[in-house]
């Protein structure tokens, strides 16, 4: 087989050129003496972005996910979250493991959590039910197919919290941002702390970040610590995640352009799943099939890698690493596939 196209997921990408040069020349310390000034102006460049007092730099999403939920939870209490987030449902149960949590899942089938639903079990404090120390979203939502939120439907949510922290889990928030025009900080404005990732479409090799008010930092960087995230001379990961803001989010719209591409193919070609392509609007396309695996595998055998998030849930993600002739080349293998599973 002489092609082969990566769609399993955003990141799979490369770094760029310019990344490679920028982390052979990054000047660099030790980050537990908060002696390297490339992370330094990492963090400090997308605190700004966002709108927060203080960012911390982590090895990975997850990573930041576990560090916010140990900074805004004791043992025992609850975290609304959405069945299908990433804390939720691809952590290995992290949540419950480092910080002895427990969800109350609601309802996150269109991608995003419905405040009625949120209201009801902040409620049930009242009624002898646990403490609900934060509530977590997702931006874009993944599993959903890579939705991202109204700037009003944040708002809305982070107005009827009162004191219940908000956490925004924006792995590919700049997807988000790129898709509705809406400005990172207008997103964040409503959270408490924010995290995203520099390592998915924005192709840097490692790393996110978690921003937030400077106490809360403060704990953050005690639990990077406890979590063994304290880097040593990581300015070379965030030279590299430097360049992933000031070069890479723009063009972000392309891979949108392409899902949508192949959510038109995944429309026409599997009626059974009854799929909208419209529902495509960054760079993730997620469909039920009875035979999702099946498709996957047979995919494969075509030279193109896909996944599926659940048991009949097929993901295609495109990134930095797919073109237009990649995108043509993978809609012929559906539709020759689509006759083929029928
Ligand atoms: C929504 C979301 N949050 C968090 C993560 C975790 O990021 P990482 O793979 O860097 O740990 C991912 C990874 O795919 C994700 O999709």
């Amino acid at each position: 087989m002489s092609r082969l196209v990566d769609l399993r997921s955003d990141t799979v990408t490369q770094p760029t050129l310019a990344m490679r040069e920028a982390m052979m020349n990054a000047k660099v310390g030790d980050v537990g003496y908060d002696e390297d000034p490339t992370v330094n102006e990492l963090e400090q460049r997308f605190a700004a972005l966002v709108a927060k007092p203080k960012a911390v730099f982590v090895p990975s999403g997850v990573m930041a996910n576990q560090i916010a939920v140990r900074v805004l939870t004791k043992p025992g209490d609850l975290i609304i979250a959405g069945r299908d987030q990433h804390v939720v449902s691809f952590e290995m149960g992290a949540s419950a493991r480092n910080s002895g949590v427990q969800f109350a899942l609601v309802d996150d089938r269109t991608g995003v959590l419905r405040t009625s639903e949120l209201l009801e079990v902040l409620d049930a404090e009242h009624d002898h039910q646990p403490h609900v120390a934060m509530v977590a979203i997702e931006n874009t939502h993944m599993v959903a197919g890579g939705v991202p939120w109204a700037l009003e439907d944040v708002r809305s949510l982070g107005s009827s919290l009162a004191t219940t922290p908000l956490y925004l889990d924006g792995a590919r928030l700049f997807n988000a941002v790129v898709a509705t025009g809406t400005s990172a900080a207008d997103y964040c404005e409503p959270a408490t702390m924010v995290m995203a990732c520099l390592s998915k479409g924005l192709c840097a090799p490692v790393g996110s970040l978690l921003a937030g008010p400077t106490d809360l930092m403060t704990q953050a960087l005690i639990e990077r610590k406890r979590l063994g995230g304290t880097m040593r001379q990581a300015g070379f990961l965030a030279a590299a995640g430097l360049v992933a803001l000031e070069t890479m989010i723009d063009r972000l719209g392309d891979d949108h352009v392409r899902a949508r591409v192949l959510a038109e193919v995944v429309g026409a070609t599997f009626g059974e799943s009854d799929y909208d392509p419209a529902s495509c609007r960054t760079n993730i396309v997620a469909f039920d099939h009875p035979r999702a695996r099946e498709i996957v595998a047979k995919l494969a055998d075509r030279g193109v890698l896909a996944g599926t998030v659940a048991p009949r849930r097929v993901r295609l993600v495109t990134h930095a690493g797919v073109s237009d002739d990649d995108v043509a080349y993978v809609a012929d293998a559906m539709k020759g596939l689509a006759s083929a599973t029928r």
